[in-house]
């Protein structure tokens, strides 16, 4: 099928599944569509148990030769991938917006957030040391190694359909695994174009392949799968849960990225400008999908008025349209499921007593598009409060306290990212200390960046991803004891 979109690289439109280095054509196929429009966008060859089977046979098979390469050369490999996605980053983010949704300017943001990924762990590569211990007994070494997992299977979401991606191959890649993809239905063809990059940027056949199409197929057979030493997924703690247990069928190591319930706070001595910027940033970014957007705001009393007003005039000044759109802000959600979720979390919140300030309905637009939504006097009874509502919809409560809004704050089984804004140094380490997140934001509304140890704790999961912590999920420490040596004097 040729691609409807004008690409400048027409053969990063692919639309089967890359297995072995090569593009696998399924029996069956199934829609993807634009969430702006429901044009069909391609229909993708349908990977179920076999296509996976093969998938990791043929990382199986590729392993072996990968994690010999030397870490310089992995790095070199995925340095060049890093800079074939930045030039062609149009064609990328065209292909990003058609499937996803969100802005162009977002998508943009996003090839560049991605490639960071691959730059970034293609230099931590050659840093992963071992360690030599002094050892208990005379005439021995104890020598610490680490080496690959081996192979490794990654299940990404539709919200980030480049950036989670490369977030975990590049980590797996640079520690010498192999790699078997599950991309989200919704959105394979970015997954598909990355493929198509990395082959060009000399992934060797088999070390990365990527299937998409009957999930809980896929699913199955990467978790009954003995070949596959790690499984790392970013997605619902549902799901989360559900792969914990069936991977200890086989105990896979597992790193989870899961669902969360961001606080935004806003202390009285906070600078209420940045304030609001904080707030627009974090919270309707990708049209508020991301787990690290903020789920419920705490603004405090003596700042409450300022707050909301500056607030309300930044939610009502976003432009909801398609993400080709010059000057969109707001795509569409990615399906009608998500649409109702958050039809229901506003009807809730409003029958359970919050004020409406801004939007409260669908757009205009129809489809799955939804108005930038502002709330204030809300509660925890709120479904809003309780779980992500991953939408365009800002809720308010109103604290007068410290102790009340970090009770508040950490009164839920999430614990993702939470971000606060104040001024008084001696509360600001405190506080941070206390919140119950992997992720805090201090008078910042944008967390996310490659340097950083990104996940969570509690239901929001566990595993580290970017930083140099994120290749740990990725090794497995050896011990060697070295005896019979001459003790020497
Ligand atoms: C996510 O939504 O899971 C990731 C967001 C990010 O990397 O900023």
């Amino acid at each position: 099928m040729t691609s409807l979109l004008a690409l400048t690289r027409p053969d990063l439109f692919q639309t089967q599944n890359f297995i072995a280095g090569a593009w696998v054509d399924s029996t069956a196929h199934y829609p993807v569509v634009n969430p702006a429009t429901g044009a069909l966008l391609a229909q993708v060859a349908r990977a179920g148990a076999t296509e996976t089977q093969a998938a990791i046979a043929a990382a199986q098979q590729a392993l072996p030769g990968w994690r010999r390469t030397l870490a310089k050369e992995r790095g070199t490999v995925l340095r060049r991938w890093s800079a074939l996605m930045l030039a062609h980053c149009d064609d990328l983010a065209a292909l990003l917006t058609a499937e996803q949704g969100k802005p162009l300017a977002e998508a943009r943001g996003e090839v560049a957030y991605a490639a960071s990924f691959l730059e970034w762990f293609a230099e931590e590569g050659r840093r992963v040391y071992g360690e030599v211990v002094p050892p208990h007994k005379l005439g021995a070494r104890v020598v610490v190694t680490k080496e690959p997992v081996g192979v490794v299977a990654a299940i990404t979401p539709w919200n980030f359909p480049l950036a989670m991606v490369t977030r975990k191959v590049g980590a797996a890649l640079a520690a010498g695994c192999s790699m078997v993809l599950k991309p989200s239905e919704e959105t394979p063809l970015s997954a598909f174009a990355l493929a198509v990059l990395g082959q060009e940027a000399g992934v060797p056949a088999g070390v990365f392949n990527v299937v998409s199409g009957d999930a809980p197929a896929i699913g199955d057979a990467v978790m009954q799968s003995d070949v596959v030493r790690k499984v790392s997924f970013t997605g619902s703690t549902r799901v989360g849960k559900l792969l914990m247990r069936q991977a200890s069928d086989t105990l896979k190591r597992v790193s989870l990225e899961l669902g969360g319930n961001a606080p935004f706070i806003v202390f009285d001595d906070a600078d209420v400008d940045a304030a609001v910027v904080g707030a627009m940033a974090s919270k309707f970014r990708n049209a508020g999908q991301t787990c690290v957007c903020v789920n419920r705001f705490f603004i405090q009393d003596g700042i409450y008025d300022r707050f909301m007003e500056r607030f309300a005039v930044a939610v009502r000044a976003l432009k909801v349209g398609e993400g080709t759109a010059p000057g969109s802000d707001i795509g569409p959600l990615i399906n009608t499921t998500a649409l109702q979720k958050v039809e229901r979390h506003v009807q809730d919140a409003i029958a359970l007593g919050a004020n409406l300030i801004v939007g409260g309905e669908s757009h205009a637009l129809g489809g799955t598009f939804y108005q930038p939504t502002l709330l204030t006097n809300a509660n925890v009874q709120m479904q809003l409060a309780q779980e992500e509502t991953f939408g365009p919809v800002a809720a308010c409560f109103r604290f007068k306290t410290e102790d009340e809004v970090l009770a508040l704050a950490n009164d839920t089984p999430f614990g993702l990212s939470a971000y606060f804004y104040s001024r008084d140094l001696a509360r600001v380490w405190d506080f941070a200390e206390r919140l119950q997140v992997g992720m805090v934001g201090v008078n910042e509304g944008m967390i996310s960046t490659e340097v950083a140890p990104f996940g969570g704790v509690k239901e929001s999961g566990f595993g580290r991803e970017g930083s140099s912590h994120g290749l740990d999920d990725y090794l497995s420490l050896k011990y060697m004891l070295v005896g019979g040596l001459r003790t020497g004097g």
